[in-house]
């Protein structure tokens, strides 16, 4: 009798290729030295995202080492690898605090393209830049204050996505932003600058490819419908553009103890159910695969001051709710037309 060939068990990861989908979380070399997590990480993921290690302030303090063995880990099991970030006001080294916009032009410039050439040819996709508004900042653009901004103008980020493609040119490159997912008068701002933003960089001949949405949800206030976010969705299609969730967790700080799990689940089949319909997908990514490891522990922890459960795992690598939501949700999925990163 033939020896039955040693399968893999069903993952998220599957779930997703049936719809021409990656399916991955963000993860940290430190979390690799567990063979219970790689063995759940290698099941559920067909992508990986640094959490850390990428950044420019990681890369400044820490050398490439720790980016290059996530790269390393990611090519040996088939993962495709989602750069994150190339430029984030949230990552420049501190030797640049307070840098003159010259000099701060000139090394931020030499980081982008020494780290994407580094890696060109390893990585699917990435966010070139990230956060890229903040409209409390009071500019007509919604522009966020940065060091960006101060040292290249409001056209930064064509310049970003310019200097990503000639040091990467087939990586798929992508606007990474946080609270466009939300049902808010505030998050319909964002959006409508978003959508601006994206049209004017997009109609000066920069190359962006994808708008990344990090979907950091709250369980307790994530509607099931947003028309909003539908309608921008929409609107980015009619662009030519495609969609990942980059960096999706469902806090459950304000959920009582005994419904949250089921309105974590809830909202991640909501979220899932209504991008994955509304525009062309490439990958859904979680902000950490186990409720072991994830930054909303010390960023929104619960009231009730019990362990938060945002994740599709549980503490002990154990499917949720929300594993099987985030499955239903992707099972549901429309095929995706549009071509694929690489792996
Ligand atoms: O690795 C160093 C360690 O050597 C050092 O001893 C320690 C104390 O300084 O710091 C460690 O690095 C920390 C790193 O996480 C790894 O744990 C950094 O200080 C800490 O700032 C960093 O926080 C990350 C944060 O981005 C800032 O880069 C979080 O893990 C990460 O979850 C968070 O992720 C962001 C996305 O990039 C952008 N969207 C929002 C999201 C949540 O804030």
């Amino acid at each position: 009798m033939r020896k039955p060939r040693h399968r893999r068990p069903v993952g998220l990861r599957d779930a997703a290729s049936r719809r021409g989908l990656l399916f991955g979380s963000a993860v940290a070399t430190a979390d690799l030295v567990s063979e219970a997590f790689r063995a759940a990480l290698l099941r559920d993921c067909s992508l990986v995202s640094a959490e850390y290690e990428m950044k420019w302030d990681a890369i400044a303090s820490l050398g490439y080492g720790p980016a290059d063995a996530l790269v390393r880990f990611a090519r040996e099991h088939g993962l495709a690898v989602h750069g994150h970030t190339l430029w984030w006001h949230g990552a420049v080294p501190d030797r640049l605090a307070g840098a003159a916009p010259q000099g701060f032009a000139a090394a931020a410039m030499d980081h982008l393209a020494a780290t994407a050439r580094r890696y060109a040819g390893q990585v699917a996709s990435w966010d070139v830049v990230n956060e890229p508004l903040d409209l409390d900042h009071g500019r007509d653009d919604g522009l966020r204050a940065s060091p960006f901004l101060d040292a290249f103008g409001p056209a930064y980020v064509g310049t970003a996505f310019e200097a990503a493609a000639e040091a990467d040119p087939d990586a798929l490159l992508v606007l990474n932003e946080m609270g466009l997912e939300y049902d808010s008068p505030d998050a319909e701002r964002k959006r409508r600058a978003m959508l601006a933003l994206l049209e004017r960089t997009l109609a000066a001949g920069a190359p962006i490819h994808a708008i990344g949405l990090q979907s950091h949800i709250d369980a307790g206030h994530q509607p099931r419908e947003n028309p909003g976010l539908r309608a921008f969705l929409r609107e980015a299609a009619s662009m030519g553009l495609r969609v990942l969730i980059t960096e999706m967790d469902v806090s459950d700080w304000r959920c009582p103890r005994a419904a949250r799990d089921a309105m974590v689940a809830d909202a991640y089949r909501w979220h899932l159910g209504l991008v994955l319909e509304a525009c062309p997908a490439v990958a859904v990514t979680t902000w950490g695969l186990t409720d072991a490891r994830t930054w909303l522990s010390e960023h929104r922890p619960r009231v009730d001051g019990a362990p938060v459960r945002p994740l599709p795992l549980d503490r002990r690598l154990r499917r949720k709710r929300a594993w099987h939501a985030i499955a239903e949700a992707l099972a549901a999925a429309p095929e995706a037309g549009a071509a694929r990163p690489r792996a």
